[in-house]
């Protein structure tokens, strides 16, 4: 999605904007720009295309400028180019405006301004923004009302700052449903849609809430909401800039496949007992214990990847809580009269805590009285912060358009929360519970395990992903839900249209799409459903795929009947889908990177879906 960019201090501000701009180009986006504040004049610079395109725009460009805002777009309304990219300006080219979000009235209020007599030169919603606040710059004179009055005509959700040539010293922005971040530095200030762009000037942080409209001068900040002057916590990160980038890897899904056990670690942290024997969450205080312990139905709710981690989640939820479980897609739980009540725990899981359709489904539980528990890896983001509880993964960044440890430490953080609600409900006995935490526990070590022996295999594999444009994955049981996941992995990245199917489901219609060598990659970690399994595969055989097979190791017979295995270490088997994903994972890396194409920002796709 966008990104945005801004400075006031006493620094050039126009190689910090453009390298902020660089710190956020994995968000996606097809265009980009950057004003700043100059002799009593606002400088525009936009381009269609990459970075580097609007680098080749301001060229060997001079500029003493300590004021500046820098936005990339990811088009919504109006096709990528010079004219719709922004910042924005008003018709006197006094204000100029950045906006991440939507704004779903602006053609009404482009209507009224237009009737007003100012003049519009994009097909952007944005552009709205920058004429209605001149138009209230106009009547009252201050930039601080100005923008708060715009903000209350708006329908709709952003992101945005705002700088005006007639008030140098002041950088305006607000939020709704759109993430956006001030960097507090010594006497100079940083905005960002994410804090990845800001850790190598600051680590003090100021997140702000829905509504928020933040006056930042070089003297300080000050937060309104609703007309009211109100305080923002500063939080104290400790990523650094190195931990956002790439390590020395090709690409930074590789360094995120690899970091998983360290991810794992971190996310286990601190939440398992000294003796093994419970899970810890230090986030649930009574209130919240007592409210779990008479939960009667549980939705997981998500999208992408988010939503393979909750068919994962709902399998063990089902095993272990004997709980009614439904795994839903966000953007059609809106579509769904679904049974919620006051005993409903709605698990909302999202790497980016920002993504719209969550967001919705969220807010849709919670007013139909669920408790509503987040499980994120972005701090303080809007999905995190509204949510009645949140479990945080500690997964550190996840730059990659595809989601890789996220997704592994989602998983870890629905085993724990399964035990702790076991637990808490005594569902399950001591002795099971301390055998599952056992072998969630051992996780990092054989998640390091299966990515150093099986990486070198599966790039060899990859390589007879060449010449292939389909792919398919099948599994039974929770293995069908891996599968989903590794369908995903790899259609997003190497765009070989891969689909995943119950292993059950193929007589039923998809092996009629099997031909011969096509890769299938079949899931086979649940002892009780390898034979079944093996007649699958048997039944895939006889049409002559490339059966790629998934098992733990010592299951010959799965490898006599598979062109390929690879085996991953043995494990409670519930906990089988951490390790059986890595190698999906890598072998949609490599099979991307066979393909050459784009692995960290694949075509169309954005880090965080922050629109409906
Ligand atoms: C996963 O590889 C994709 N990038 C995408 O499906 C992603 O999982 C989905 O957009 C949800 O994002 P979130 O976890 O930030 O909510």
């Amino acid at each position: 999605m966008c990104g945005i960019i801004g400075y006031i201090g006493y620094r050039i501000a126009l190689p910090i904007l453009l390298e902020g701009l660089r710190d956020q180009e994995y968000r996606g986006y097809d265009s980009a720009g950057i004003a700043t504040w100059e002799d009593g004049k606002i400088d525009l610079i936009r381009s269609k295309g990459k970075i580097a395109d609007l680098e080749k725009k301001i060229g060997d460009k001079k500029s003493n400028a300590t004021l500046g805002i820098g936005h990339t777009r990811w088009a919504t309304h109006g096709r990528p180019d010079d004219t719709n990219a922004h910042p924005h300006l008003d018709c006197k080219k006094e204000l100029a405006v950045v906006h991440n979000g939507v704004i779903e009235n602006y053609l009404e209020l482009r209507s009224d301004l237009t009737a007003k007599g100012h003049v519009f030169t994009s097909q952007t919603d944005t552009e709205v923004l920058p004429h209605l606040i001149e138009e209230y710059y106009d009547q009252g004179g201050d930039l601080l009302n100005a923008v708060y009055h715009a903000t209350e005509d708006v329908d709709g959700y952003y992101a945005m700052a705002v700088l005006s040539a007639k008030d140098p010293n002041r950088l305006i922005c607000a939020r709704l449903d759109n993430p956006l971040i001030i960097g507090i530095g010594d006497g100079e200030y940083f905005l960002a849609s994410d804090m990845a762009a800001l850790v190598e000037y600051t680590h003090q942080m100021l997140i702000l809430e829905n509504g928020d409209i933040a006056d930042i001068t070089p003297q300080g900040v000050t937060v309104y909401n609703k007309g009211q002057k109100v305080e923002r916590k500063i939080s104290v990160i400790d990523w650094d800039k190195a931990s956002a980038q790439k390590g020395g890897y090709e690409h930074f899904m590789l360094k995120e496949i690899h970091e998983q056990p360290w991810a794992l670690t971190q996310t286990l942290n601190g939440r398992i007992s000294d003796d093994g024997q419970e899970i810890i969450f230090k986030e649930f205080d009574a209130t919240i214990k007592d409210r779990l312990a008479k939960i009667d139905n549980i939705f997981l709710v998500a999208c992408g990847t988010a939503y393979h981690a909750g068919l994962v989640g709902r399998h063990a939820i089902e095993k272990l809580l004997h709980l009614p479980t439904q795994t839903e897609v966000a953007s059609e739980f809106q579509n769904r009269d679904a049974i919620i009540t006051p005993r409903t725990l709605a698990i909302i899981i999202s790497q980016s805590g920002e993504t719209y359709d969550t967001i919705l489904a969220m807010r849709k539980c919670q007013q139909m009285g669920a408790f509503t528990l987040a499980i994120c890896n972005v701090l303080d983001s809007t999905i995190a912060r509204e949510a009645d509880a949140v479990l945080y993964t500690y997964a550190g960044p996840e730059i990659a358009v595809a989601s890789t440890k996220a997704y592994t430490t989602q998983l870890a953080v629905l085993y724990m929360l399964t035990f702790y609600l076991g637990k808490l409900m005594g569902k399950i006995s001591d002795a099971e519970l301390k055998e599952l935490i056992a072998a969630l526990a051992q996780m990092p070590q054989l998640a390091e395990e299966t990515i150093s022996e099986l990486e070198s295999k599966i790039f060899q594999i990859s390589l007879g992903f060449a010449p292939w444009n389909d792919a398919f994955f099948v599994g039974r049981g929770i293995d069908s839900a891996v599968a989903m996941e590794g369908a995903l992995k790899l259609k997003e990245i190497s765009y070989i249209h891969a689909e995943a199917y119950a292993a059950g489901e193929l007589k039923h219609g998809t092996i009629a799409l099997i031909t011969p060598d096509v890769p299938v990659i079949a899931l086979c970690t649940q002892s009780e459903l390898i034979s079944k399994m093996i007649s699958n595969i048997k039944e895939l055989q006889a049409r002559k795929a490339a059966v790629i097979g998934v098992t733990t190791r010592g299951n010959q017979e799965v490898e006599a009947v598979c062109k390929d295995t690879l085996y991953i270490p043995q494990t409670n088997e519930l906990l089988a889908p951490i390790l059986a994903n890595l190698p999906l994972q890598m072998l949609a890396y490599y099979a991307a990177v066979v393909k050459e194409t784009d692995v960290d920002q694949p075509r169309n796709l954005a880090k965080s879906v922050t629109v409906g």
